[in-house]
């Protein structure tokens, strides 16, 4: 990995970037990696604060509110914020000749490095703004016929289910909707429902893998496995799940998956992937538009016109902050964060949890109820007497508030957060 960076760095300096710019940039690099050797000599746990007290320095968070939305989008790392300003600072120096003669050249190795992360084989991920884009592309591009069934769940994100409604509209297709009720603390309850949905007519389900409305882990394999027997393809909907948990798209049993690295990568905003199964390539008509729309390489979906340079590269950066903390310790981290929260809150016999405390079913994410409050006035007074960011859910049997820390969050935040919650709870 570090290889792959320092021959891009080497790469860099051979295509004659002024001195000044990859001399400061390299030695960058190298402060940064010889920061994260460091920390990678520590084996702390999900709880060791010195640890994680190190980590909240590495960014850059407001030290007047409390961010407790991360599940809308996280804070970059001081490390990746620089990157960035690095790489926009050079393109403006001549934007089409260092953006499309130099930076470009990049793209090839941050591809490998995303899919190694992913876990699936480079000629199958695209890079590209976000989850919405990646799963646009496979909604629309995806060839379905009138009468043809799609799968999916009104806990599916809006994004995405207004775009299946687009399709039923224009061409008929038919939705089918899964009802389920959150929490779920059973596979086999969810995969029953998704049952109940499929027929012989179903060609694609749609599964969320991490909802964002409550951070319910949906058993996702379980899900694609039926849906597979049943001759139908899946499309997983990523955009809480990377980088929060820790999982192979290749374990999945994903045909389509597209995920945001603005979440839980900590990548700049406006950065994300899309993964297609190498066999489904040819089939899925690109958004934009390559000279070749039915070629089976992955790239005919990156005919995005100019998008951001600064923020694409920047994603190596976010990558190498995630691999030194290590994605198994993120997620139990983030487990140990919620639980600590939420156990104490549900002490309060006026608070009511959305989200399961198992691990199986829930990483950073949950949501609650307060008795006798709307969830407005939670966020509001949340926001308004103790300076904590939070955020509104209503969907279904969810009508509540969302409270989402991330790896910079620490217990005294969270102490304050239990305190907030019984004093608005009186
Ligand atoms: C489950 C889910 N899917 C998709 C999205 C859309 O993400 P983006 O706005 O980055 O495209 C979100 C955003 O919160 C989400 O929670």
């Amino acid at each position: 990995m570090i290889n792959t960076r320092r021959k891009f760095l080497k790469n860099i300096s051979a295509f004659g970037l002024g001195l000044g710019v990859s001399g400061s940039l390299a030695a960058h690099e190298e402060r940064n990696f010889e920061l994260f050797d460091k920390l990678k000599s520590f084996n702390p746990t999900e709880n060791d604060e010195t640890f994680w007290n190190l980590i909240k320095q590495a960014y850059t968070t407001s030290s007047s509110i409390m961010n407790l939305n991360n599940g809308g989008v996280s804070p970059q790392p001081k490390v990746v914020q620089d990157a960035f300003e690095r790489y926009n600072q050079l393109s403006n120096e001549a934007p089409s000749y260092y953006m499309w003669r130099i930076l470009d050249k990049g793209r090839e190795s941050l591809r490998q490095k995303l899919a190694q992360l992913a876990g699936c084989d480079t000629e199958e991920l695209v890079i590209n703004r976000n989850t919405t884009e990646a799963l646009a592309t496979i909604i629309f591009g995806l060839p379905l016929q009138k009468g043809d069934e799609v799968v999916l769940s009104q806990f599916d994100y809006p994004n995405m289910k207004q775009a299946w409604l687009q399709r039923e509209a224009r061409e008929g297709i038919k939705l089918k909707w899964v009802d389920l009720k959150m929490p779920i603390e059973d596979d086999q309850v969810a995969v029953d429902a998704y049952k109940k949905q499929i027929t012989s007519k179903t060609k694609l389900v749609h599964i969320t893998h991490v909802i964002n409305w409550t951070g319910q882990i949906m058993p996702v394999k379980k899900i694609a496995s039926l849906a597979h027997e049943m001759g139908a393809e899946v499309l997983i909907d990523g955009a809480h799940s990377f980088a929060h948990l820790n999982f192979k798209i290749s374990d999945l049993g994903a045909d389509y998956f597209g995920t945001s690295l603005h979440k839980w990568l900590c990548a700049p905003f406006g950065t994300g992937f899309m993964y297609i199964k190498k066999e489904k390539i040819e089939k899925i008509w690109p958004a934009f538009s390559p000279p070749e729309p039915k070629s089976n390489d992955i790239r005919k979906f990156e005919a995005q016109g100019t998008r951001s340079f600064p923020a694409e590269y920047a994603i190596g950066q976010a990558i190498d902050f995630h691999l030194m903390i290590g994605s198994e310790r993120k997620f139990q981290r983030l487990h140990f964060l919620k639980d600590y929260w939420l156990k104490q809150a549900l002490e309060n016999p006026k608070i009511k949890s959305f989200t399961s405390l198992n691990k199986d079913y829930s990483g950073a994410i949950a949501s609650i109820k307060i008795e006798g409050k709307t969830r407005n006035e939670v966020v509001n007074q949340l926001m308004n007497e103790f300076q904590i960011h939070t955020t509104n859910v209503n969907i279904e049997n969810v009508d509540g508030v969302r409270i989402t820390p991330h790896v910079y969050t620490t217990i005294e935040d969270l102490n304050k957060l239990i305190l907030a919650l019984n004093k608005i709870a009186e």
